[in-house]
């Protein structure tokens, strides 16, 4: 039977779910490069991180006290920075459900061999059970799980009047999701997923009890300095105002500095969700059309609008030949599962994507279904 090629391209064929695809439009000569080769710790240096901070805040409406702070080591060391410095005072819930949320749940167990600690587990494709998460504990929680596919649905099995802290890894689900601030005290995400920016920093995000927890426990563990957020008891507020722990990329700042101006400009975080969610409708109407193709996720409320994973009725060989295909008809790049996650695709749907080049994925995605089955 005859198959033929479609005959139109994604204008830009980069569904990776990190680095993501640049914002549309993006240029780097478009960039404000006016703080290469001058120190970070300069007027103008301190100016740039300090109006990446404010726009940060700005844009994703945080409420008041709240701080905003960037740190090394992209996602990761935001998470590892926070587990390090804060993990301990309480019994703690560990909620996973791929990949990334059991790697904090190893480092927690193995690495800082803390005790009490509940472990709320599922496997890929389900969240779990998150009514057992206990309001006088701390608990940590990826919102989206970017191997799987499967976010949380809302905030609500967070207690309005916890004792303990939530510490949430949304680095895949900031500026693409609704986050209820109120509910959560430290907030993680990097620059090179859903802003499409560069890899190499992450952003945390204190509630004013996450900072009361930093000035009033010491844990029993050293902490290498670039853990460090307080110094004699006290908050290091400079790492808030623009004052880095140590030497960001200036060039990396200056590209998050477009990927803000770019939100702002389509018309703020609601337009920059709302894009991501229009491109998981596209997906949403292909699946219903094709039954060789599954989403991970099997409740369709905690269905990822960012990293959304599919199953498809061949086999781990198949699945490699139709990426490889994909990728050597330039219809689209780094589109496998997870090296952990169960064989399948993972498409990113989040806001720099352009539904259009999603649209002209899928007679592709046919075409290569086609071919390998
Ligand atoms: C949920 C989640 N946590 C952590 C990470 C690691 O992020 P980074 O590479 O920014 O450190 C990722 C990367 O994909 C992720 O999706």
């Amino acid at each position: 039977m005859s198959n033929p090629t479609p005959l139109i391209k994604p204008a830009n064929p980069n569904f990776s779910s990190g680095p993501c695809a640049k914002r549309p439009g993006y240029a780097l000569d478009q960039l404000d490069i006016s703080t290469l080769g001058r120190s970070h710790r300069s007027v103008v240096g301190k100016d740039a991180l300090q109006k990446v901070i404010r726009d940060t805040a700005e844009l994703l409406q945080l409420p008041e006290g709240y701080r905003v702070g960037i740190v090394p080591a992209s996602d990761t060391g935001a998470m590892e920075m926070i587990m390090w410095s804060m993990l301990g005072a309480r019994p703690v819930d560990v909620c996973y459900w791929e990949s990334f949320g059991q790697g904090w749940f190893a480092d927690i167990t193995k690495q800082l061999k803390l005790e009490n600690v509940n472990e709320i587990k599922s496997n890929y494709g389900v969240l779990p059970d998150l009514s057992q998460v206990n309001p006088a504990n701390d608990c940590i929680f990826t919102w989206n799980g970017t191997t799987s596919g499967v976010k949380v649905k809302n905030g609500d099995f967070i207690a309005d009047d916890r004792e303990g802290l939530t510490i949430c890894d949304a680095t895949s689900a900031v500026f693409a999701m609704q986050m209820p601030w109120e509910k959560l005290d430290v907030t993680t995400f990097s620059w090179q997923k859903v802003l499409g920016g560069e890899g190499g920093h992450g952003v945390i995000i204190l509630s004013p009890r996450a900072v009361e927890r930093l000035e009033n426990y010491i844990p029993s563990w050293p902490m290498p300095k670039i853990f460090r957020l307080t110094a004699g008891g006290k908050l290091i507020e400079g790492i808030f105002k623009g004052a880095t722990i140590n030497t960001p990329s200036m060039l990396c700042v200056a590209d998050y500095q477009d990927a803000l101006n770019w939100v702002k400009n389509i018309g703020g975080v609601q337009a920059s969700i709302q894009k991501s969610l229009d491109n998981l409708a596209v997906l949403e109407t292909y699946v219903s059309q094709n039954s060789w193709i599954n989403f991970l996720a099997e409740d369709p409320a905690s269905l990822s609008n960012t990293s959304v994973c599919l199953s498809l009725d061949l086999d781990s060989s198949q699945i490699k030949q139709l990426i490889k295909l994909l990728a050597d008809n330039q219809a689209a790049y780094d589109i496998g599962a997870y090296k952990d996650a169960p064989s399948g695709l993972r498409i990113w749907c989040g806001s720099t994507v352009q539904e259009s080049d999603l649209t002209a994925l899928l007679p592709w995605l046919t075409w290569a279904y086609l071919e390998v089955s």
